[in-house]
């Protein structure tokens, strides 16, 4: 049974923990490596972050509401974001949100998968995923797009990272746990966007530099399509 999270200004319906095995591996991970994940995340040179925030931030007002599924410890865009946005936060990793909570004190964080969180229609005029769906099963993709559409106020802008590769549910020893990972390429990642409702504005695929090497990730930002 769903039950409305303990939050202010929106309810978000928090959905019981998954009993998915790939998500319990993320919950699980991301749990263990709640620091680690931190610190290597501040050694990645990922210039491609910060321009996608600001072509993100010139396209919403000067305030208002934003969701950042995948919040993670919510550093460094989502506290960029709670700068000038009431911020609500969603992540499956408690121990991820702990370490938010320091980070973004006025933030609404809420533990869910965002695959299953429910908030009112209209509740957004942003919404961001950074570098989260690639843990997603990506035949749960296309759902959570219409779901952000649904979120989204007229005009309101959807910013994301996605992966590349085109790879179907994969578990791999990842910064010393297990961890799931699954994804499309870039021509299936718009075409569920479309599909979804969005119209796509800013379509790029660019590189980043972790400790172990140079990885690509699709970024998209996007508004729901005017109706005829
Ligand atoms: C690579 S980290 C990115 C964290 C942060 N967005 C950033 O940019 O640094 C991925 C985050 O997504 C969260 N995550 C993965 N799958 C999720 C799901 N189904 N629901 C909610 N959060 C999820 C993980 O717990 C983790 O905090």
């Amino acid at each position: 049974m769903a039950e409305p999270a303990a939050h202010g200004r929106l309810t978000a319906m928090r959905q019981p923990a998954s009993s998915d095995p790939r998500k319990q591996l993320v919950e699980s991970g991301y749990d263990r490596i709640a620091e680690r994940y931190l610190a290597w995340a501040a050694a990645i040179d990922d210039p491609g972050r910060a321009r996608m925030l600001d072509l993100l931030l010139e396209r919403l007002p000067r305030s208002g509401d934003v969701l950042d599924l995948g919040c993670g410890a919510g550093v460094p865009s989502t506290v960029r974001l709670a700068e000038r946005h009431r911020v609500t936060g969603v992540d499956i990793s408690q121990e991820q949100l702990r370490l938010a909570r320091e980070r973004l004190p006025e933030a609404e964080l809420v533990h869910a998968d965002l695959a299953s969180v429910e908030f009112p229609d209209a509740s957004f005029d942003g919404v961001t995923c950074f570098y989260a769906l690639g843990h997603l099963p990506r035949e749960q993709l296309g759902a959570v797009f219409r779901s952000v559409g649904g979120w989204l106020r007229p005009g309101g802008w959807f910013l994301t990272s996605l992966a590349c590769g085109d790879q179907a549910d994969a578990s791999d020893e990842w910064l010393g746990v297990e961890m799931h990972f699954s994804g499309y390429g870039p021509d299936r990642n718009r075409e569920l966007l479309r599909e979804a409702g969005f119209r796509i504005d800013v379509d790029e695929v660019v590189p980043l530099h972790e400790p172990e090497g140079t990885v690509t990730f699709h970024w998209l930002i996007a508004t729901p399509a005017a109706e005829d």
